[in-house]
């Protein structure tokens, strides 16, 4: 169902080349920018249709065409978006504080 599922043709960090895309997987950080036109995804918990889409508890979705991601950004396939959502370069300074760019 994901267009890109290893995320090879997508922009992350190499501390995110793994299947959560994250340096933890309990924290998304992800430029909130839809990979179509620009427009920006939401986050959604509730959507039934979606959760069965993606079959997980959630996943983004992009108002303005309809392309939808999963919780890892990775697109749907046969949506507007080319690619999934690009991963920022981040760190962790701390347990509390995050540097991104
Ligand atoms: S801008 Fe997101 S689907 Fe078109």
């Amino acid at each position: 169902m994901l267009a890109d599922p290893g995320s090879k043709r997508s922009e992350q960090p190499a501390s995110c080349a793994n299947p959560t895309r994250s340096v933890h997987p309990d924290l998304f950080v992800v430029v909130g920018v839809c990979t179509h036109l620009g427009c920006s995804p939401v986050l959604r918990l509730d959507d039934a249709a979606l959760n069965a889409e993606l079959h997980a508890p959630g996943g983004f979705f992009c108002p303005c065409h309809g392309s939808r991601f999963d919780l890892a950004g990775r697109v749907v396939k046969n949506v507007p978006a080319p690619t999934n959502l690009e991963v920022p370069e981040y760190r962790f300074l701390s347990d509390t504080s995050l540097q991104i760019g």
